[in-house]
Formats: structure tokens, sequence, C-alpha cells
């Protein structure tokens, strides 16, 4: 999100009080909003998209595929409407603002590759620093035209005529896979993308509905997803699922509140978003679902979450893509949790909104739990329930998923939790006050 420069920090503070209680309907996917919106704007013809996620990130994606030449409509609340380009982009190099979105940013990437055009992308001051390259370069050997300062936004892209490529992912990032399946759509022989670890597979459950060719298999440990091209879209029908990493925040938080007793309703499940709930169960939390139906490609469960006692973990660096934006949330889980935890590797934290690794081991040690980065990995010296002292401000970086697992720990120390600025959590999760003081959480404004 670009913040208005006229628009002045607004600062939240959490305390504790009630348990939580009540039913929360997740926001939709923040990953599935962006892709909905960009399949749907290289199709041939209309995409509705029910549930989408109207939040900064997300919006500058349907501000960058309209001036891409797709017409989008907003309808209603959370309905969207996108007359596609038939899979031809302008190139007359207008300049997209993809505000603080990353997703936004490097699937545009591929997208305006693929379809031969041109643009010039923008951002703020976080986006701007985040690396780059790990998309460009394996576009630039399909034959884009790549021009970037120093693998860095602001960053050219043309599309030309572009060939197949084979490509095995050097880091696990699914933005990296989805924007090289995007600009294999318009490349003569397709794409090959290789995976030593799965990562969420969105693009490739979504593109069928779209009358997308796509087939992943697994081969010699990998997974290979092997996209033919060049292929043209149909528009299709999409209903956004829940955002998992959005329900993170409100799981968590009543966990660690006594006596709370709360429901998420239509939260996708797939085992590449998941990650944190099962390391959760494994910590001792008491979760079950039930599942509440289907929405693009993905499996929906409404999940009950019981307060619950939790114990340390050491968990696996294997695990890390399945919930590589909850470390936040799940470092303050493990704040309230009896004894140490050890969360490997955690290299790629440091790519992220903020240096997500050093913002978290902060934001534990300004609210007296002991925490220390040790290598990739990072330690947490467990205080157990009611053992967090809080009473802390934190500076959030800009970083929204590092303001609101700060507003989760206050919602259960034993001081109050400050957050200098809260403006950047409607990057993606607008709702994210008001839903915890609909469950009953104490979030105050100053
Ligand atoms: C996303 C992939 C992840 C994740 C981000 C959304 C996506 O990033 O952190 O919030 O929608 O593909 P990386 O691909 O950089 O790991």
């Amino acid at each position: 999100m670009t913040v208005p420069s006229t628009s002045s920090p607004q600062s939240l503070r959490t305390r504790p009080g009630h348990a939580l209680q009540g039913v929360l309907g997740a926001p939709g996917d923040k990953s599935v909003s962006h892709r909905a919106l960009i399949l749907g704007a290289l199709a041939e013809g209309r995409t509705r998209i029910t549930g989408l996620l109207e939040s900064a990130d997300v919006l500058a994606t349907a501000d960058a595929v309209r001036a891409m030449g797709a017409a989008v409509t907003r309808e209603a609340d959370g309905i969207w409407s996108v007359s596609g380009t038939g899979g031809e982009f302008r190139n007359d190099r207008e300049t997209l603002d993809f505000g603080n979105s990353g997703t936004g940013a490097r699937l545009m990437m591929g997208a305006i590759a693929g379809a031969g055009g041109s643009a010039r992308l923008v951002g703020d001051e976080s986006l701007s620093v985040r690396p780059m390259a790990r998309v460009l370069n394996p576009l630039a050997k399909m034959g884009a035209v790549v021009r970037a300062n120093d693998g860095h936004l602001p960053v050219e892209v043309s599309g030309a005529d572009l060939a197949a490529i084979d490509y095995t992912l050097p880091v696990a990032s699914a933005q990296v896979k989805s924007a090289l399946l995007l600009a294999g759509l318009g490349a003569e022989g397709g794409v090959t993308v290789r995976e030593a670890e799965p990562t969420r597979d969105h693009t490739e459950r979504m593109l069928p509905l779209f009358g997308g060719r796509i087939s992943v298999t697994a081969e010699d440990g990998l997974t290979v997803i092997r996209l033919p091209g060049p292929q043209a879209l149909k528009g299709a029908d999409i209903t956004v699922p829940g955002d998992p990493s959005s329900a993170a925040f409100a799981c968590v938080a009543a966990l660690i509140v006594p006596g709370s007793e709360i429901t998420i309703a239509g939260v996708m499940d797939n085992p590449a978003r998941s990650g944190l709930y099962a390391v959760l169960e494994r910590m001792g939390a008491e979760l079950s679902d039930t599942p509440s139906g289907h929405a693009a490609g993905e499996a929906l469960i409404d999940l009950e979450i019981t307060a619950s006692l939790l114990h340390g973990i050491d968990l696996e660096a294997e695990v890390a893509p399945s919930l590589i934006d909850e470390y936040p949330v799940l470092a303050v889980a493990a704040a309230f949790a009896d004894g140490p935890t050890r969360l490997r590797g955690l290299a790629e934290l440091r790519a992220k909104e903020s240096d997500r690794l050093a913002a978290t081991a902060a934001l534990l040690t300004a609210n007296g739990v002991k925490a220390a980065i040790e290598g990739d990995d990072l330690l947490i010296e467990g205080r157990g329930p009611g053992g967090v002292p809080g009473g802390a401000t934190i500076e959030t970086q800009g970083d929204h998923r590092i303001a609101m697992a700060a507003l989760v720990m206050g919602m259960a120390a034993r001081q109050p939790v400050t957050i200098d600025d809260a403006r950047m959590i409607a990057t993606s999760y607008p709702g994210f006050a008001a839903d915890m003081r609909r469950l009953g959480a104490r979030v105050e404004t100053l």
C-alpha cells in the first residue's frame, strides 16, 4: 500500500480482556485474488470474481491489469468483473504502481512478458528494496526484454516472442513459479518449472478453470509443472476462498486468550498453505475442522479453535514454504508456550515486506520474551500462559504481518502492546481491527 503522504500514522493498542467468542468469516485469500484478476485479464471474455479481497495490494493489481487493457469493474462488495484482453496486453510502457505488493509486481512481470505487453513497474520504499532478479533472470532467458535497477524496482518489462524454458527454482517461491507459468502462456513451447519444496499452487489449480492446460507430476524428488504454450484462456466465474494467512491471527489469538472459543468459516485448506495449523496442533492446540465446500479449485473448511496450553517445538526447515507468511504470529504463539522453540531455516523471511526475521525477534524481545537469531533459525524462550510481560510499542517497519502479530500478542500479555502505525494492515486485511473487536478483543485507536 502506498500510504498517502497526507495521512498520518495511526497507532493501535491491544490489551487483555475477555475470552474471544463467535464466528468469523475468513477474508478473501490475497494470493487467489491477485491470480483471479490476472488470469481474468489474460483470458478472452468475461470473468466474474466473487469475494475478491479488496485490500490495497489487490487493488494495485486491479489497477495494473486495467492499465494493460482489461476492463475491470467493481459491481458490488467483493464482486468484480474483468473483461479480458485475449492474451494481448498494451505495450505503451505505462507506469504500474504496485505499492507494497510483491505478489502483484512479480506475477505481472510474467504476465506482461507472456502477453506481449510493455510497462514500467514501480513500488513503495519496501517493495523497491526487495529482490526482483529471481523473476527477471528466467524471464530474460525466455527472451523478454527487462531493464532493472540492480535487480530492484523500477523495472521495465517488454514481451517479445518468448521461447520455452525448463527451469529449476533456486529459491522456494510461488511468485517466481507463477510468473514463469503466466509468461509460458505466450511462449512457443511453453514452460517447465521444477521445484524441490512444494510452494503454494493456486495458479496451477485455477488455470484449468480458465480452460488452461497444465500438468503436475513428481519426478526424481521434484515437483514438475508443465504448461504447454502458447495457449489461450477463456473467462471464468471464480469464488475466492478464505485466506488461511489472515485467519492465522484470530486463530493464535483464540489459542492464547484463556477461555476463548471461536469458529473461522470458509478457510482455504491447501497443504501448501496450512502449515501453521498443523504446527500449532503439534504444539498442543485444540483445533477441529469441518469441510465446507470448494472454491477456485480449493477445498474449504470451517475451523473451530479452543484456547489451549501450548508447548514449544523444534520446527524443521522443510515445512517453511507452507507457513512462510505465518512465522511472526507463530512466534507469538511460541512466546505463550511452555518451553523453548526453535524455528529453522527462515532465510527467506529477510526478503519479505521487512526483514521479518529481525522484526519478529525484536517484537518478542521488546515485550520481555527472550529471542535470538542463530544463523537462519529463530530461538524463543516460551514464557507459558500468562507469562508474557508485554508493554512495548512496536515499530512495525511498514510490515502488515508484524503489525497484526504484535496486536495479537497484546491480547494476552500482562501489559498492553502498542504499534506505531496500523495503516499497512490494509495491504492484506483491511477488516482486521473490526473483526478482532467483533470477537471481543480490546483494540484501541490512539
Ligand atoms: C505468494 C508467495 C509467497 C508469499 C506471498 C504470496 C504468492 O512469496 O510470501 O505473501 O501469492 O505467490 P514467495 O513466492 O516470495 O515465497
